[in-house]
């Protein structure tokens, strides 16, 4: 295929993001509650190839409040991002960055989320890094909820199945637009909201033993997790009408495994499932026809409102988000087909691609693929919001790291979404995941390694902690300085 010749227009966010769990460590410090995020254990026993990220129960949440040891728990330490942001931002700023993408703990802001007063301390420390951001020209991208929901969510409301837990969201959402207003500008109400569907009892804190009929149960704390997205975006738009906000998918392509018509059909009743009925319910405002069928079908009658049905109608996103890591395949029949890891989900290996050390297709071409199916149904602009792919890798001798395949996973992956730009999509912005190591979403891990920046410590936490610029960094360094064009 010819190389594109596109020209990426100025104003084009080039970034980069990382999520508080994940990052900032000090999960007790100042106030904080404890989420989600700080019960999952690491067990160094374990490989963490190929496996599908955990689920939560009680037992475990209830060991984790007890257990105190901190080396078992990688995100309550992160990559002590809570006290280095001001080094790291630095970094980031060193390589031009347009835009940092980042998430606020609501257990933070919110130690007890019945409260009305937010936790100073905790506000303070969101305050210093959108400030750090703009003092170097930064616009910062806000995702309010990523996969750290309070643990008190759970053990007072069982999750997002109680409709209160819409109203403690937006007063939360109501808190930061009002104290941010001004500042941030980019809203993301939740990181990669289909993946609740997959794996609801870490993303919606629904758990099994909760609930009678679970998946009932599950459909519906996704409804209201709709609600409040729409509803945050009716407030946002509200207190600031130059807010922009988004609905944020991790969309997982999807491809036939063969041309054989009931191959097709399946998978594009995979991709409506999985994908297009989060972007139909808030950026078109309406459940699609296919949705209201399984509800049907499964006679459901979940508690969905007039009101909500207006709300979701008369508020939907500005722009579609999504982050991008692997494709897959779909067949009517599936048992020739072969499984291996994605991004919070297994999926159907593809035959004519490669995976990563974990199992995860890489696909540049399914981006290309991916942004112009979007655009073409929904005619929004998309805004990228996470595209990456973890590595093992460690400095040589002297301290340097050579990372020429990360450039090149970068190259491919940026200049097919130079050819969607140049097919006529409109795109904001191309954010990676992530632009400096940090512990894993899905294993716990410090050895899947994202970043243009290497942070010298291990799976157990041990390490100098050092910041090491990889090759990468100077790469994408010139990539945001020549806007695209030199990759
Ligand atoms: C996305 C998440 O699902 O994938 C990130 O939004 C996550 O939080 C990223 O880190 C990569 O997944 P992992 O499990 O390799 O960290």
């Amino acid at each position: 295929m010819n190389k594109t010749s596109f020209f990426v227009p100025d104003n084009f966010l080039w970034g980069g993001a990382l999520s508080a769990n994940q990052s900032e460590g000090a999960y007790d410090e100042d106030g904080k509650a404890m989420t989600i995020a700080d019960v999952f254990y690491f067990d160094m026993n374990k490989s963490y190839k190929n496996v599908a990220p955990p689920t939560l129960d009680k037992k475990l949440i209830e060991k984790a409040k007890q257990d105190k040891d901190l080396l078992c728990y990688p995100k309550r330490r992160g990559i002590d991002f809570y006290h280095t942001y001001k080094e790291d931002i630095a970094l980031l700023a060193g390589m031009g960055f347009k835009t940092f993408r980042y998430s606020i703990c609501w257990s933070r802001v919110f130690p007890d989320v019945n409260q009305l007063e937010p936790n100073s301390k905790g506000l303070d420390f969101y305050d210093r890094i959108v400030d750090e951001c703009l003092k170097y020209g930064m616009e910062p991208v806000i995702t309010i909820l990523h996969t750290d929901l309070p643990i008190q969510i759970i053990e007072e409301y069982k999750g997002w199945s109680d409709r209160r837990v819409v109203e403690l969201y937006l007063h939360f959402c109501k808190t930061l637009f009002v104290h941010f207003k001004g500042r941030v500008k980019y809203w993301i109400p939740f990181n990669e909201l289909n993946m609740d569907l997959l794996n609801p009892s870490r993303k919606m804190g629904i758990l099994k033993e909760d609930h009678e009929n679970y998946e009932e149960a599950v459909y519906q704390a996704l409804h209201y997790e709709f609600v409040a997205s729409a509803s945050a975006a009716q407030l946002a738009h509200t207190i600031d009408p130059n807010n922009k906000v988004g609905v944020m998918i991790a969309y997982l392509a999807t491809y036939p495994s063969t041309c054989k018509p009931e191959d097709v059909l399946s998978a594009q009743q995979k991709d409506k499932e999985d994908n297009l009925f989060f972007y139909d319910v808030l950026l078109r405002g309406v459940y699609p026809y296919y949705m209201k069928k399984k509800f049907e079908e499964n006679g459901w009658t979940l508690d969905i409102s007039g009101k909500d049905l207006d709300m979701l109608r008369d508020n939907t996103a500005d722009f579609a988000g999504l982050s991008y890591y692997n494709s897959r395949i779909q067949a009517c029949e599936q048992s020739q087909l072969e499984k291996t890891a994605g991004n919070e989900a297994s999926v159907f290996k593809n035959p004519y691609l490669q995976t990563n050390e974990w199992g995860w297709i890489i696909d540049p071409i399914g981006l290309r693929y991916t942004l112009n199916h979007v655009y073409e149904l929904y005619q929004k602009p998309i805004f990228i919001l996470e595209n990456g792919s973890g590595f093992i890798e460690t400095p040589d001798d002297s301290g340097q790291l050579d990372d020429p395949y990360r450039i090149e996973y970068y190259k491919s992956h940026i200049e097919q979404m130079k050819f969607a730009m140049e097919d006529g999509v409109e795109i904001w912005g191309y954010i990676v995941w992530s632009p400096i190591d940090t512990v894993a979403a899905s294993t716990g891990q410090m050895k899947k390694r994202y970043g243009f920046i290497y942070v010298d410590q291990d799976d157990t936490g041990a390490g100098t902690h050092r910041r090491i610029k990889k090759s990468s960094y100077q790469w994408y360094k010139n990539v945001i300085l020549t806007n695209g064009k030199e990759l």
